[in-house]
């Protein structure tokens, strides 16, 4: 998602400098476009030759400098980017660029430029909640800059509390978000993810394999295009995506409940969870005791949710997933149509890299009219990207707007 991106990161004096090395190389396995600019005091604590070679690009640190012949540094780095970032950003560095100092390369190119800037502060808890600092991140922010909060936890002055940089993880998150079209703006997007459990007795349960990854990059990445996010998730141990409305289930039962209550205010609905098909009869009160010869469950049938929601739909969107391990195209084609979905993505579980548990996925999109994108070997964040461009395409197409029903 970063792929081609052309991000200018700032890196100042902080012991969490070192993090910027991580931080480029999360950049870089992303095939994003990175330059640098340290401040003096950054390249005490780490090298400029490290982050050279990390980013594969000349480090810039002097206001003096030029780039190609007679370019200016700071002007050409300022609209080089398609956003700027400061990590770690120190107490220092955000009050100059607060008061509108410009005295070095870095708060230089900050002040030309007109891309998106975020802010990564890190700091010594102290520092973090002065009163001035506070101050200047309140005004930064009403101006329209950026931060990630940083972390609470153990600092590098022994002391405990809030100011550690945040994790490279969320940062990273934070960068793509900000980077991503708001294309999904407006729509309201149910999705539902991971396993349901069936008990049959306090304590065993029928389940199956899946771990929600699908569905909770739907949800992130949904969230990411701008859509507002239900997230209605069976037991994973996934974290839930920031930003997303989540509501844990345990129950096919409880999903369809669910589902039903929120699928009024919703604009499209996403079907990624692998619901039980059967629950047992009956499930006791106390553990069910060991004895001698076989013993049997009888199961009965759960709610068909995707049924029920392709009855009552109205213009919304629905999307379903359909794991096959025979006849993939026809089976899921036939479910598409009987179901009333708009859209269903068809795995063949026998391959390699796709369904459940995999960081990857092998899809087939089907639509009504026909058509059938296959796509390659993807992992589950770009998979849930096309499936979004596809639901905006329908989207588009119709002409909606807002609310339906
Ligand atoms: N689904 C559902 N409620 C169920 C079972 C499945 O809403 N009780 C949804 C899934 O979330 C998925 C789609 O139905 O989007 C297809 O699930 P799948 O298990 O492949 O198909 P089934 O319709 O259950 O058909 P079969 O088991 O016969 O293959």
């Amino acid at each position: 998602m970063l792929k081609g991106k052309r991000i200018v990161v700032g890196v100042t004096g902080g012991i969490a400098a070192y993090k910027s090395a991580e931080l480029l190389r999360e950049f870089i396995r992303r095939e994003a476009d990175v330059r640098v600019i340290m401040t003096k005091n950054a390249a005490e604590f780490i090298t400029p030759l490290t982050l050279q070679t990390l980013s594969g690009n000349p480090v810039f640190c002097d206001m003096f400098s030029l780039i190609k012949e007679s370019e200016i540094a700071h002007i050409a780095l300022a609209e080089y980017g398609d956003m700027m970032l400061i990590a770690p950003a120190t107490a220092n560095v955000i009050g100059k660029i607060a008061s509108g100092i410009a005295d070095d390369l870095l708060t230089t190119t900050i002040m030309a430029t007109k891309a998106p800037v975020l802010l990564c502060p890190a700091m010594n808890t102290n520092m973090y909640t002065n009163v001035i600092v506070r101050e200047n991140i309140e005004k930064l922010t009403a101006r329209g800059y950026l931060f990630v909060e940083p972390a609470h936890g153990e600092l590098a002055c022994k002391s405990e509390g809030m100011g550690r940089l945040a994790e490279v993880s969320e940062i990273v998150e934070e960068v793509e978000s900000i980077l991503t079209v708001k294309d999904l703006k407006g729509e309201r997007i149910l999705v539902t993810a991971g396993p349901t459990r069936e008990p049959f007795d306090p304590v065993r349960y029928i389940t199956n394999y899946s771990s929600g990854k699908m569905g909770y990059a739907l949800a992130r990445i949904a969230e990411r295009r701008g859509a507002e996010v239900t997230l209605i998730s069976g037991p994973s141990s996934l974290p839930v995506p920031r930003g997303v409305k989540f509501i844990p289930i345990s129950s096919a039962v409880e999903m369809r409940d669910a589902v039903m209550e929120n699928l009024e205010a919703s604009t499209v609905i996403i079907k990624a969870a692998a619901v039980a098909d059967y629950r047992p009869v009956v499930c006791s009160n106390a553990k069910i005791k060991k004895q001698d010869g076989p013993l049997a469950i009888s199961l009965t049938r759960n709610p068909d949710i995707i049924s029920e929601i392709g009855k009552k739909k109205g213009e919304r969107i629905l999307v379903g997933f359909a794991m096959e391990s025979e006849n993939l195209i026809e089976n899921a084609k036939a479910k598409m149509l009987e179901k009333n979905m708009d859209l269903i993505i068809a795995n063949d579980l026998t391959e390699e890299g796709a369904g459940f548990q995999t960081d990857t996925n092998i899809v087939k999109i089907l639509s009504r009219n026909e058509e059938i994108e296959e796509l390659p070997l993807m992992n589950k964040a770009e998979v849930a990207n096309r499936i979004l461009d596809r639901v905006k395409e329908i989207i588009t197409r119709k002409g909606f707007k807002g609310s339906r029903g």
